[in-house]
């Protein structure tokens, strides 16, 4: 049903096609399909932040932020799954040069588009809305991730941190290089695979 949804949302975003805008990508293809690729993408990182997000706050509420940090350990890369999944057909993952989990560090495609950021922030003061690669079959969309405050509580300067957080995250991850972070800092991506084929499917 959900797919349905999103397919259904993104044909319905053809209508406004065109109009000039930048298109952040290393291939070259129509606006039409950049369009696609960037409404699935966008669906699929929002989804994923949503339930994130709503896990965070409750454990932040109901267990404090050392409970937090096992409810992430234990939960994020489930629920990434989980998401993917409802939506069929796609992947996502996190991922970061200064990653927690060594299952979130990066690939060589995954480093290009975080250099792109990088980059682009570096030179322009601002970060890209989204990045978009072809990788053998398949389209990555790349979502950038800013620190917020709420993150600065697991992320941030080690000096101000909780000592037990701290404690406990070099516990569960003794060679994290996730802290540091100020607001607004650039924090990582979210990346959103999509086969080839379902964007030729949906391209009219
Ligand atoms: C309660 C502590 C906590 C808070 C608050 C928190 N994180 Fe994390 N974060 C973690 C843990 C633990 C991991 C490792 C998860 C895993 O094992 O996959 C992580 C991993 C990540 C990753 C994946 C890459 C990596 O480093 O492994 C990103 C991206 C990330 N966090 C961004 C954020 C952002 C953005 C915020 C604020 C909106 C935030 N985090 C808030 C604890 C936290």
């Amino acid at each position: 049903m959900k797919r349905a949804g999103i397919i259904t949302g993104v044909l319905a975003g053809l209508f406004f096609l065109g109009c000039g805008k930048t298109m952040y990508t290393n291939v070259d293809m129509p606006p039409k399909r950049v369009k696609l690729i960037k409404d699935f993408g966008e669906d699929a990182s929002k989804m994923l932040l949503k339930e994130l997000k709503k896990e965070l706050k409750t454990a932040l509420k109901t267990k404090g932020p050392v409970g937090a940090i096992d409810v992430c350990s234990k939960k994020a890369l489930e629920i990434t799954e989980e998401v993917a999944e409802e939506i069929g057909d796609i992947e996502i993952k996190r991922t970061s040069f200064k990653y927690r989990n060594p299952k979130n560090k990066p690939d060589s495609y995954e480093a290009e588009a975080l250099r792109f950021f990088e980059k682009t922030l570096k030179e322009t003061g601002k970060l890209p809305p989204y990045y978009i690669q072809k990788v053998n079959g398949e389209y990555r969309y790349y979502k950038p991730l800013k620190v917020q405050s709420v993150c600065l509580t697991c992320h941030g300067n080690p000096k101000e941190m909780d000592p037990k957080v701290l404690r406990k995250l070099k516990e569960l991850y003794p060679q994290d290089k996730a802290t540091g972070y100020k607001l607004g800092d650039f924090r990582g991506v979210i990346r959103v695979s999509i086969p080839e084929d379902v964007i030729k499917k949906s391209c009219l």
